[in-house]
């Protein structure tokens, strides 16, 4: 498991298992669930270079590096406005204040899946709202259209769709749902694993009202620390998170309209990501080829990969699939050294701090959490590598 438990970790021991020694032989190097050292020539020469620029420019915040980062990023996703800030965790927080504050405190119910990481809900919480969970398609393990018109309601501010392991959720079906059930609900989607998904040619982050995405180091888009941003076409709630991130301030400094935080992307991640972005293209085709190498393995076999809706493709942050022992399948794959991870072992609904209240709720996430597995799938990986996994998977 990683260190912070439930979210993929490169500095976790369990993704890079220690090499196999065959009976007779040379040892078998390990392959790791992720590699990012992998891609740094690409970019770590250049990124040097960057940081350096920053260090003699003195200005490490609010400064241009962050401007042309949201502005390329903007771009990439397809949006009008990206605002830059220090984690997925505060961009779905500050999108979820600026929707929630106006609302009564008595209506600022959040539907959101509980098959996802913790932040996606304690953002609920810290924004004042109330995570009500709603149960996953068991194909696409997303938040499940059907599942949400059970529980949309006059007190319903805000639905938050999670791409789970980089697969676009079925935004169009929960569209239909809202427009049936006649909810203004907000659209908030969760791209921290899904930068460059895309669902009916549009890229995940335009999906929705608004987006939220993680540049955490082991993400497809990696920073060297934390870092996140928000996407929207809105340019109010663009204005509202600018201000929320940097202490509620609008028009000057120390005129302070709306109580905020200290949530700034500074000028070195900034700096990184920028030079990052123009090699992510590649790195997201890297994982689809491998993606698409296991799908052809699997078709037909015991182990089940996530399903991908049609008209969608997956960004492949986590390649994962439903294997019927899983337990003793993640074993074999350790004993072998071949790195795997289970995200995600507990679904919210059952975790202490939501109170445990919802049990038995969403049965399609516990049956999830009870079967998943996540693959080795990086840029970077060579066919050796793949070859290894399908071997032991095969054995
Ligand atoms: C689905 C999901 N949401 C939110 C987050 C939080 O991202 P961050 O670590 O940038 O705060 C993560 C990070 O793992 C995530 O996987």
């Amino acid at each position: 498991m990683t260190r912070g438990g439930q979210n993929p970790d490169v500095n976790d021991p369990a993704a890079v298992p220690s090499s196999t020694v065959p009976s007779a032989g040379e040892p078998v190097p390990p392959v790791p669930l992720m590699d990012p050292k992998r891609a740094y020539d690409a970019w770590g020469p250049a990124a040097e270079q960057a940081v350096v620029e920053v260090l003699r420019s003195h200005c490490y915040l609010k400064g241009p590096r962050v401007a042309a980062f949201e502005d390329a990023f903007a771009a990439e996703v397809g949006v009008a406005e990206a605002i830059a800030v220090d984690s997925c965790t505060d961009a779905l927080f500050l999108v979820l204040r600026a929707v929630l504050q106006d609302r009564p405190p008595e209506a600022r119910e959040v539907i959101l899946p509980p098959f996802t990481f913790v932040a996606t809900a304690s953002a609920v919480v810290n924004a004042g709202g109330t995570p009500i969970f709603a149960d996953v398609d068991p194909a696409t393990w997303n938040l499940s259209p059907a599942s949400v018109a059970g529980l949309l309601n006059e007190r319903t501010a805000a639905v938050v769709p999670v791409h789970i392991f980089g697969a676009p959720a079925d935004v169009t079906g929960l569209r239909e749902v809202l427009a049936a059930a006649g909810s203004n609900a907000f659209l908030l989607e969760d791209a921290a694993q899904a930068v460059q998904a895309t669902l009916g040619g549009k890229q995940a982050g335009a999906l929705c009202d608004a987006g939220a995405f993680s540049f955490y180091p082991s993400k497809n888009l990696a920073a060297v620390g934390d870092g996140g941003i928000v996407t929207t076409d809105d340019t109010d709630l663009a204005a509202m998170v600018r201000a929320l991130r940097d202490h509620g301030q609008t028009r000057k400094m120390y005129d302070h309209d709306h109580v905020g935080t200290n949530s700034r992307m500074d000028e070195l991640q900034a700096a990184v990501l920028h030079l990052k972005l123009a090699h992510l293209a590649g790195w997201t085709a890297e994982r689809r080829a491998v993606a698409a190498r296991y799908d052809a393995a699997f078709a037909g076999g015991t182990l089940q990969p996530q399903a991908v809706l049609p008209g969608s493709a997956s960004a492949y942050h986590l390649y994962t699939v439903r294997a019927p022992e899983r337990d003793a399948l993640r074993a074999r794959l350790q004993a072998a050294g071949i790195g795997c991870g289970v995200y995600y072992p507990v679904p919210l609904h059952r975790q202490a701090c939501f109170a445990g209240g919802q049990e038995g709720a969403c049965p399609e996430a516990d049956a999830l959490s009870a079967a998943v597995i996540s693959l080795p799938c990086f840029p970077g990986m060579t066919a050796a590598e793949q070859d290894r996994v399908l071997d032991v998977l095969a054995s």
